[in-house]
């Protein structure tokens, strides 16, 4: 594999697979800038910067180098704390910033948030507007400080989109941008990295490949942002000696729309399908800025969270009361399988061995459509579902003719709540009209006491939701009531 560390090529292919970004940069360049705090995603200690080619020019965003394999970064360029300034006299403008604001003490977080910034500064933005201030919460949303307190590092933030901001980096962008899109047209092989003869980290770049991959290498982990798989590395220390990367495969990477649905490739991010799902699916726009934190958003995919299977997920609740497909590849072909039908138990799906999720396949809203999404949990930013819940209802005249429940953090598995379902049809679209498809709730499940909550709060929060919904259905056609009242 090669790729930029700065500004310095780097080619390797022999290193085990499992070897993560940061752990490379620390241990095996001995560049330890880079801090590790949590190794699990959670602080941004340890945030670097990765640019690409898009277009003409490069993208950057920020990611956890803590649980990014190494394997996925060929062929970008890594900015590390380290590369922002090559004489310690000269700061990099964001580490100006953060000296003038007086925001670092103890400074263990303060690369992190150097770097979060510096993503910051290369993104498209409106300087003083109060979508700049929305974009500083969002890009500091995943890193933790324990002792300066956000209020200077906002500062920070604020002066540096005040004003035109230009560095090193936007003036070797065109180089960097040639050398990059060069390897991307030369490089097609299949195996990034290797530690002897059966470990490999593979970067397929089709779905042909990627089949072939997962024939030879049948004991292998697919992995695609590696938020979720990378923990098994970093927190229980297991060995993964066979990872097949589905980030440069050319069909998981695809959006498409088309009139009746939307597909999306399941090797997409979150920060890729942001604008397009909060277009189509404007309940949406909300909870993905609540899933994870921006770092998470950038590497983490729709893919990697339905196939993980996990019970507090959050996009499986909203496929579920989209009626989604997958559409799920293997050597036999392709099929599209409802994702109702997909989970079987905790963390156990119908994938078939040797397949994979090629894409997720979103039905469009008809216009009498209602739908809401409830993200239920501790904190605002950067926090997993207590319960979560999506409601798709089509009404005819303020009465419930289809509905669609999909819970998270109610079951072993994200659920319908099918008893609930059956309860509102044909009733008003009310507080009453809900009532008994709240009672119903206890039917259909019995969630279980944890850390993030009892059994009986979330029984209760998922009823109160059903309420929550009725009412804001009855305040916004009551709004468009009188909407219309003064329009006539
Ligand atoms: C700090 C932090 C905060 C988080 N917050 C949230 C949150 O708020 N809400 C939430 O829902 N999740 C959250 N997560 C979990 C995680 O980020 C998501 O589940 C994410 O979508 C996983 O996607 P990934 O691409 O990173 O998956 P990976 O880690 O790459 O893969 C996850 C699993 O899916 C398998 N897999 C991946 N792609 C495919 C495919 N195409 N076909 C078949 N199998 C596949 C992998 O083999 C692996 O078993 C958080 C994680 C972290 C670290
Ligand atoms: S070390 Fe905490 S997010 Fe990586
Ligand atoms: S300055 Fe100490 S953690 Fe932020």
């Amino acid at each position: 594999m090669q790729f930029m560390l700065n500004q310095t090529q780097i080619q390797l292919d022999e290193c085990a697979p499992d070897t993560t970004l940061l752990e490379y940069l620390r241990t095996h360049l001995v560049q330890r800038g880079t801090k590790e705090g949590c190794a699990s995603g959670d602080c941004g200690a340890c945030t670097v910067v990765l640019a690409e080619p898009a277009g003409e020019g490069l993208s950057y965003r920020a990611i956890n180098s803590c649980i990014t394999y190494l394997g996925a970064v060929d062929g970008c360029q890594v900015i590390t704390v380290e590369g922002l300034s090559s004489q310690p006299e000269h700061l990099h403008p964001v580490q100006q910033a953060m000296v003038d604001q007086h925001a670092s003490q103890c400074g263990f977080c303060t690369p992190g948030f150097v770097m979060s910034l510096f993503a910051l500064t290369h993104q498209p933005h409106e300087p003083r507007s109060t979508t700049a201030i929305e974009q500083i919460h969002q890009a500091l949303g995943g890193n933790l400080c324990r002792c300066t307190g956000y209020r200077p590092i906002i500062d920070a933030a604020k002066s540096l989109l005040s004003a035109p901001l230009t560095d090193a980096f936007d003036e070797q962008e065109q180089e960097v941008h040639h050398q990059l899109s060069d390897w991307a047209t030369t490089d097609d092989s299949s195996v990034t990295l290797k530690d002897g003869e059966s470990s490999v980290f593979a970067s397929p770049r089709s779905s042909a490949a990627l089949l072939d991959c997962l024939a030879r290498y049948p004991q292998a982990r697919l992995v695609a942002g590696g938020t979720d798989l990378a923990l098994e590395t970093t927190q229980q220390l297991r060995s993964l000696p066979q990872l097949i990367y589905t980030g440069r495969v050319a069909e998981m990477r695809q959006i498409c729309e088309q009139p009746e649905a939307l597909v999306i490739g399941a090797a997409v991010t979150y920060s890729e399908a942001e604008s397009i799902l909060a277009a189509i699916f404007p309940a949406l726009a909300g909870l993905i800025h609540r899933l994870g934190s921006l770092q998470v958003r950038n590497q983490g995919t729709l893919g990697g969270n339905i196939a993980n299977a996990s019970p507090i997920g959050d996009m499986p609740p909203v496929l579920l009361a989209l009626d989604a497909q997958l559409r799920i590849r293997d050597a036999g072909g392709v099929i599209d399988m409802p994702i109702h039908e997909f989970f079987t138990g905790y963390r156990q799906t119908r994938l078939p061995p040797g397949g994979f999720i090629e894409a997720l396949i979103l039905p469009r809203l008809q216009s009498d459509s209602f739908l809401r999404i409830y993200k239920i949990s501790k904190r605002l930013d950067d926090d997993i579902s207590a319960v979560c819940l999506a409601m798709h209802l089509q009404l005819d005249q303020d009465r419930i003719v289809t509905a669609r429940l999909g819970f998270g953090g109610m079951a072993a598995t994200p659920a319908r709540a099918y008893q609930a379902e059956a309860a509102l049809l044909g009733q008003p679209f009310t507080p009453e009209g809900v009532r008994a498809a709240q009672a119903a709730l206890a039917t259909d499940f019995t969630p279980l006491s944890d850390v993030r909550a009892s059994a009986e709060y979330r029984l209760r929060s998922a009823s109160n939701l059903l309420l929550r919904a009725a009412l804001e259905y009855q305040g916004q056609t009551s709004l468009e009531v009188s909407h219309h009242a003064h329009a006539g």
